[in-house]
């Protein structure tokens, strides 16, 4: 039951707001024509076309409204009391806190938690919204005796996270109007305009703890002859917070009044930003000649075209031939944050001869007055130009009993009389004078690219908005934020960055600012985004004073559903820790949940499911930079079409290393510690080469089986030799692979790599010409074998370069061919086999000792450097076992041939010395 009334309140929310979009196309033009231009003291018809109403139901019997708060994102926080029935000004000592948002979802907080009686009777309690779904409920309590101003910091889950002491009870205390950036504790000024204040942090995202960020006074310029008389303050769009002051003249002795130059009244204004914690110096934003009863300062709000208008009333005794009366002028006073006084100008009177009324200003230009009446709830409300000229109007009727404003879209709330538990709401949208950035609810902006609610190629490198002026970059943020599919769910952080990072860009026009976009931002197909751009990201190029920007889930943009890429197996990567990442994980016990943590912390960054991501567990300490710590881990292989390819997810992973600075990364507790100076490297990756691998290791096989039969059946057969050049044409080529694949993942080997590749096989080119020469020269059957097949020797030549014992391969008589029949001399066989063996140590162990080197160099070995290793000791062996059976063939032959010489004795001394020399 509970769950249809909920759905059916969503669904009338929804609905009329579908009506106020359809309806809002023609607000302006309607109303500008259908309006009594000349009479703004009739109340115009009581509801419009465009108005929206819905119904709130409150689930607990017997809360009634207490409160409300409205979001400049569209959100209402609704407070329920329960009312003391004996005593109308006190409440139960509960909180309960509504918050309905724009989509009509509700979030219901009630905390278990009874506050004090100074706190609830009479009511001495207040609520601010803080950053990350915190609140913080300020109410008075009583410590030995005496009375101060606590915090009682919650969340959205109705759990109290701390409770911290802000003051005394004269404290004022209020958001900064940006939630992210704290709220501050103003004391009461003292006789002298002194006032402490304490400006607090936001809270931890995950511990809910606020810390002092500064503190100091708001002291009055120190002014000869002049008192101080009262202070004003107000929020800063950019977070800040503005402090005026109003000064009078003292009049000592009667000389000096009748001075026509003295100023009698003098308003400084001073702000305090969190880029020092320090108030700028009071400026001289307004002085008068003029003998006044009274300034006070009404209300101050930002707005596009002026800077900030604040609405002073003056309250002046006019004397005329012995009557006098007072009379009271209101003024909006504009004024620049850089202390700039902007314009002095009076507001109508035709509005302010009324006794109960509000004037603000409204940030579509204008200005709104709201008039309240003595003995009825209901109010009228007029929209006037900045010149007081009347543009249109409204009205609530007697049965409201609560009013507020959405301000940021100039919106005006109205809530009537609570029968039972339905609270009936009104939203009436204000007329904009201005309707430029009506889609943004940015008057500044004129156009962006992509436009809102664009479908966009994911692949784009750069987002830009033009302004309405030329503007500057400043120091505030851009970001974007993907749109969780559970509406529960907080929004994903894309990426950050400030106007002043240098990543950004303004166009020539100095209208047009250009973000780049990381190629991990939009990596998700058929999803929602949307670009936040905080106030004072950029500012006014001719004021200097900051614009504002766009607030979240206005400028929404979603990706097309593309295709995911080609599908690839797993991939293992390294990234580095940087030394305070380095130093905590060596410090801990269990290295695996620093994988886990951080594995976790992936997976929601990217986003990708936690599967897709795992470790070996396997890390050491950076060669380059033995302060810090390498990891390994792998992506693994997608299990499904739908789901992204690891080299996808590897490539996104790369970019948020890279770009760490402006995206969700540095926001984790592990994920922070990366160092984003090492790039995210590939240690294996398997997918592109794996069939090429499989076909090598399997030929290997073959030929290495065919070489050991063919010598164990026949340990001088010469037509083995194609077999043992094939050993060395792979041997050579998995070396080479590794040069140029593997080499580079260890820097301190590249070189002795290149050296012991390159020098030997010059080595081996050399010789293999001086062979081919001299043969040529001296031996001529080997000449007439060579003129014949010219072309095909100098192709063996360059093979001889691999290893000179590819020239056997001439010798072998392969297949009978005459190709494979070169008649080399001894001599040329000789060098042939010693050069090989003495390559041995020029080339194939210095390889091997590289790779050992390699092995302990790197966290994950793979297929590349272990073939290399084999391939090399292959070869090696090889070449032992050949020069083996060449010296034990030598031997015997030796040996037959001193036993033919003992028989027969007939040998010469001669023939002894050239037996020797042959072997
Ligand atoms: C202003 O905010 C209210 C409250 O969320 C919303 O219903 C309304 O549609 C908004 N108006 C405009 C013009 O965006
Ligand atoms: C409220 O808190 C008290 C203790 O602080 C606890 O005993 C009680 O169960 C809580 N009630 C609810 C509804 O959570
Ligand atoms: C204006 O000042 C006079 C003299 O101080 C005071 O009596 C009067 O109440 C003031 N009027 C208003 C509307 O504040
Ligand atoms: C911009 O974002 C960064 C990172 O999120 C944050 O540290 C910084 O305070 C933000 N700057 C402003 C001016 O908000
Ligand atoms: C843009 O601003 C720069 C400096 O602020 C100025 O020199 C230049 O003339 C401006 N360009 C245009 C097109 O207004
Ligand atoms: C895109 O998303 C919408 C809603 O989230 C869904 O209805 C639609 O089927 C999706 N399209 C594709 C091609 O996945």
């Amino acid at each position: 039951m509970f769950n249809l009334a909920k759905m059916l309140i969503i669904f009338i929310y929804l609905t009329s707001i579908c009506c106020f979009f359809i309806t809002s196309q023609n607000v302006l033009s309607r109303d500008i024509l259908s309006q009594n231009i000349s009479s703004p003291n009739t109340p115009p018809q009581y509801t419009s076309p465009q108005d929206i109403w819905y119904i709130y139901e409150e689930p607990i019997e017997d809360l009634k409204l207490y409160d409300t708060y409205t979001f400049k994102d569209g959100t209402l926080m609704i407070w329920m009391a329960f009312k003391d029935k004996e005593n109308p000004s006190c409440m139960l000592p509960y909180f309960h806190l509504r918050l309905i948002e724009r989509t009509g979802q509700i979030t219901y907080i009630d905390l278990n938690y009874t506050f004090p009686p100074e706190a609830v009777c009479p009511v001495n309690m207040a609520f601010i919204p803080l950053s990350y779904n915190y609140i913080m409920i300020i109410y008075v309590k009583s410590n030995n005796g005496v009375k101060g101003k606590y915090g009682l910091i919650i969340n959205y889950d109705s759990k109290i996270i701390s409770e911290i002491y802000l003051g005394s009870v004269n404290e004022y205390i209020t958001d900064s109007g940006i939630s992210e950036k704290g709220f501050i504790c103003i004391e009461e000024h003292d006789e002298r305009g002194i006032a402490a204040w304490h400006w607090y942090s936001a809270p931890d995202i995950t511990t809910g703890k606020v810390v002092e960020l500064g503190s100091g006074e708001f002291s009055v310029p120190n002014l000869l002859s002049y008192t101080f008389v009262n202070s004003f303050n107000f929020n800063l769009i950019d977070g800040g917070f503005g402090y005026a002051y109003i000064l009078k003249y003292d009049e000592m002795g009667s000389s000096a009044t009748n001075d026509p130059n003295i100023q009698y009244w003098k308003i400084y204004v001073s702000f305090l930003r969190e880029e020092t914690y320090s108030p700028t110096t009071p400026s001289l934003v307004d002085q008068t000649t003029t003998k006044l009863n009274s300034i006070e300062f009404k209300s101050c709000f930002y707005n596009n075209d002026a800077g900030y208008i604040c609405i002073v009333s003056l309250n002046n005794t006019i004397t005329n031939k012995d009557q006098s009366r007072t009379e009271v002028n209101y003024y909006q006073l504009e004024f620049l944050t850089t202390g700039s006084f902007v314009q002095f100008g009076m507001v109508p009177k035709v509005i302010s001869n009324a006794n109960n009324f509000n004037l603000s200003s409204l940030v579509y230009g204008g200005f709104l007055v709201e008039k309240y009446y003595t003995n009825t709830n209901a109010k009228n409300f007029y929209i006037l130009d900045n010149n007081g000229n009347y543009k249109s109007g409204g009205s609530f009727g007697p049965e409201f009993v609560h009013y507020n404003m959405f301000r940021r879209n100039g919106t005006l709330l109205g809530i009537k009389k609570q029968t039972g538990n339905k609270l009936e709401i009104l939203l009436k949208p204000l007329l904009r004078l201005n309707n430029q950035g009506a889609e943004y609810n940015n008057p500044a902006i004129e156009s962006t690219k992509p436009a809102v609610n664009e479908v966009i190629d994911p692949l784009i490198n750069e987002i830009t908005i033009k302004y309405g002026i030329p503007v500057r970059l400043s120091t505030a943020n851009i970001s974007i934020f993907q749109l969780n599919d559970d509406p529960y769910k907080p929004s994903l952080l894309r990426q950050t960055i400030s106007g002043d990072s240098k990543l950004c860009t303004i166009g020539s026009d100095n209208h047009t600012v250009h973000i780049p976009i990381f190629s991990s931002t939009f990596n998700q197909p058929n999803s929602s985004y949307y670009v936040v751009v905080d106030n004072n990201f950029v500012i006014s190029q001719e004021r200097n004073e900051p614009l504002l920007g766009i607030i979240k889930k206005t400028w929404m943009i979603s990706t097309k559903p593309f295709k995911i890429g080609q599908h690839s197996v797993s991939v293992t990567g390294l990234l580095r820790l940087n030394e305070e990442g380095s130093s905590k994980f060596l410090q801990l016990n269990h290295q695996s949940e620093f994988f886990n943590n951080i594995i976790q912390e992936f997976s929601k960054i990217i986003p990708v499911d936690e599967q897709r991501i795992t470790t070996n567990g396997k890390w050491q300490n950076d060669p380059t930079f033995p302060k810090k710590v390498l990891l390994s881990f792998t992506i693994n292989e997608a299990k499904s079409a739908m789901e992204p390819s690891s080299k996808t997810i590897f490539d996104n992973l790369g970019t948020l290393i890279e770009r760490k600075r402006f995206t969700a990364l540095s926001n984790y507790e592990y994920s922070s510690l990366i160092d984003e100076s090492a790039s995210f490297t590939i240690t294996s990756y398997f997918g592109k080469f794996l069939p090429l691998i499989i076909i090598f290791l399997v030929s290997m096989i073959i030929l290495i089986i065919l070489y050991f039969l063919a010598r164990w059946k026949n340990p001088e057969a010469r037509n083995i030799a194609i077999f043992e050049t094939a050993l060395i044409m792979q041997d050579f080529a998995v070396d080479l692979t590794f040069a140029l694949l593997r080499v580079h993942n260890t820097p301190h080997l590249i070189i002795p790599n290149m050296v012991f590749l390159v020098v030997p096989h010059v080595v081996s080119l050399l010789l293999a010409i001086n062979i081919l020469l001299s043969e040529v020269a001296m031996n001529p059957t080997f000449h007439t074998w060579f003129s014949e097949l010219p072309t095909l020797l100098s192709i063996c030549t360059i093979f001889s370069a691999i290893d000179i014992l590819a020239i056997n391969t001439l010798t072998s008589n392969l297949f009978g061919l005459k190709i494979f029949s070169a008649p080399l001399s001894q001599r040329s066989r000789d060098i042939i086999l010693w050069g090989s063996f003495i390559n041995i140590f020029a080339e194939d162990i210095p390889q091997l000792i590289i790779q050992i080197l390699y092995f302990n160099s790197v966290v994950t070995y793979d297929f590349i450097p272990s073939l290399v290793i084999i391939s090399g000791g292959l070869v090696i062996m090889n070449k032992l076992i050949l020069r083996s059976y060449q010296a034990l063939i030598r031997w015997r032959h030796r040996r037959d041939e001193i036993r033919n010489f003992i028989r027969d004795r007939r040998l010469s001394a001669g023939s002894i010395r050239s037996l020797r020399s042959n072997i």
